[in-house]
Formats: C-alpha cells, sequence, structure tokens
C-alpha cells in the first residue's frame, strides 16, 4: 500500500480537530454541517481525508453491515468494536458513537455507564440517542458526566414498532406541535445538536429557526443547520431498499459485483494470477535449489517411507 497521501486531503496542516464548540460555531456562523455514517477504518480515513465534519458510527450497522431486518438487535459491544475501527481511522471529524435499543431506554444509570464506554473504549467524542421528552433525564444524566449528546427526532427508527413502519413523523399539526416542543425541551436538557429524520421540511426549518443548536437533517429538507446520510445509501451500496429521502453519489454495488464476477471469471480460466502478480526466484537460486533437493533425494525418501 503506498505511504503516500491522497491529494483529496484538504488543507492537512491546517486542519483542527471537529469540537462541539465547533460545530455549534458553524451553526452560528451559518456553515453547512456535513455528516456521514462509517463502520469501518478505510471508510472513516476516505471521510477523514474527504473533510466530512462529524463521522456519525450508527446503529444503522445493524442493517447495512451486519445484516439484521433492523437496527433493534444491535448490541453495545457490536457498536463499540466498529467505533474503534472508526476512531483508528478518523482524527480530524467529531466522532458520534450511536446508542443501542436498550442501551440508554431503562435505566439513567446504565445510560451513563454505556455512553462511557463509547467514549472510553470506543474513542468517540459524542453519542447520539433517540427519543423526545421522555430522555430529558436520561440526557442531563449523560452531560452531567461530561458526555456530549446528540439526540434525534422525528422518525426514530429503534420505535419502528411503535411508528407502524417507516414512515414520515410530525405531518399534521398536533405532531408537530409536539416535535417543536421536544426539540426545546432536548436542547434545555443539554443536548449539543439534533438529528432530524423524515418531517416535513417547513417543520424542519421552523425547527431549526427556533434552537441554538444545530439540527443535521435527514430527509427532513434544506432548512437544517446540516445533512446527513447513512453511507451505503448514498455509496449504493445496500439496495434492499432506499428511502425517497436518499440520494445516490454512487452505484458501487454494481461496481462491486463486476469485480466479484471478473475476479470469478479469471480464477476459473486460469487468467489471474499474471506474471506481474507473482513473485519469483532468480535463475541462480532455482538451480541451487534444485540441486540440493537432487542431493536430498534420497533423504526425503526414506522420511517418505517413515511416516507411512
Ligand atoms: O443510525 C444511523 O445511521 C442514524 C442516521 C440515520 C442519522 O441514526
Amino acid at each position: 500500500m503506498s505511504s503516500k497521501q491522497s491529494s483529496a486531503t484538504p488543507h492537512t496542516e491546517d486542519r483542527k480537530k471537529v469540537t462541539v464548540n465547533l460545530v455549534q460555531e458553524m451553526k452560528r456562523r451559518g456553515e453547512p454541517i456535513s455528516m456521514l455514517t462509517a463502520y469501518d477504518y478505510p471508510t472513516a480515513l476516505i471521510m477523514d481525508q474527504a473533510g466530512l465534519n462529524i463521522i456519525l458510527v450508527g446503529d444503522s450497522l445493524g442493517m447495512v453491515v451486519l445484516g439484521y431486518e433492523n437496527t433493534l438487535p444491535v448490541s453495545m459491544d457490536e457498536m463499540i468494536h466498529h467505533c474503534k475501527a472508526v476512531a483508528r481511522g478518523a482524527k480530524y471529524a467529531l466522532l458520534v458513537g450511536d446508542m443501542p435499543f436498550m442501551s440508554y431506554q431503562a435505566d439513567a444509570a446504565d445510560a451513563v455507564r454505556n455512553a462511557g464506554r463509547f467514549l472510553q473504549t470506543g474513542g468517540m467524542n459524542a453519542i447520539k440517542l433517540e427519543g423526545g421528552r421522555e430522555r430529558a433525564e436520561t440526557i442531563r444524566a449523560i452531560v452531567n458526566a461530561g458526555i456530549p449528546v446528540m439526540g434525534h427526532l422525528g422518525l426514530t427508527p429503534q420505535s419502528v414498532h411503535k411508528l407502524g413502519g417507516y414512515r414520515p413523523q410530525g405531518r399534521d399539526a398536533e405532531a408537530a406541535l409536539r416535535l417543536v416542543e421536544d426539540a426545546q425541551i432536548l436542547q434545555e436538557a443539554g443536548c449539543f445538536s439534533l438529528v432530524l429524520e423524515s418531517i416535513p421540511g417547513k417543520l424542519a426549518k421552523l425547527v431549526s429557526g427556533r434552537l441554538d443548536i444545530p439540527t443535521l437533517g435527514i430527509g427532513a429538507g434544506a432548512g437544517c443547520d446540516g445533512q446527513v446520510l447513512v453511507t451505503h445509501d448514498l455509496l449504493g451500496i445496500f439496495e434492499r431498499f432506499t428511502p425517497r429521502f436518499v440520494k445516490r453519489y454512487a452505484h458501487l454495488a454494481e461496481e462491486m459485483r463486476r469485480a466479484f464476477n471478473e475476479f470469478n471469471d479469471e480464477v476459473k480460466t486460469h487468467a489471474f494470477p499474471g506474471a506481474e502478480h507473482t513473485v519469483e526466484m532468480s535463475d541462480d537460486e532455482w538451480q541451487c535449489l534444485e540441486e540440493r533437493l537432487s542431493q536430498e533425494g534420497s533423504l526425503f525418501m526414506l522420511r517418505d517411507r517413515a511416516v507411512r
């Protein structure tokens, strides 16, 4: 592997690590915030080179990497394993670890301990959790432990069964009002930022305008302070379904299929490996080996007989 740095690396020498204060400052300056999900070392490394502001190790891991039906089976150990890989790859982006289902819902003390693992063992800088006013006490406890918290409102995938599916949220006045209140409560509880998922664009813009903390929209229109997508959707790797709000920036599944097919064919037809992929010995060394083998031939035959 080449040790040269990619030319895509933006201004490495004057780059600063992104902090929660910096993303809040970006909102004040009206500078859009970029966030993507990552679950492994090479992706995190490339994202950091591309200059992403925030990398989220989302529990979408469960669906797009681990092949679960939804995010509910994802465990703390699985999250921490992938957080560690991402932390080894990204040095500049703010790293946010997503708390999995039942790691924070039952008990605030448990939530603080689990949130702590993301920073202490996983190498993350902050955590994210889903839910509104019902999470305020837990958020306060985690923030009081010195751990920055990103909230998540609207379509909260860990509540998929309660919501009756992956449907847009906040579409009637009653639900929209509740979401506006929840956003205010999460800010007061100490969240440093907020994901708004699959809600009307007008509502997301209203919430973003009322809050001091930055909002990161996914399926929430252009009125948020930043945008987030699930990387496997953006790259076209996850093909089971694609939400309407996803923009595909690449079609990597097609490219991967093409490459795997080609490798398979070339192995079967002996087209790979070619001479250029093979290490050779000098003729002198080869001749020497042949001589040694012919001298030691009788010894090998004796050993062979003994084994049989
Ligand atoms: O798990 C995840 O990837 C997320 C994003 C969709 C925000 O929560």
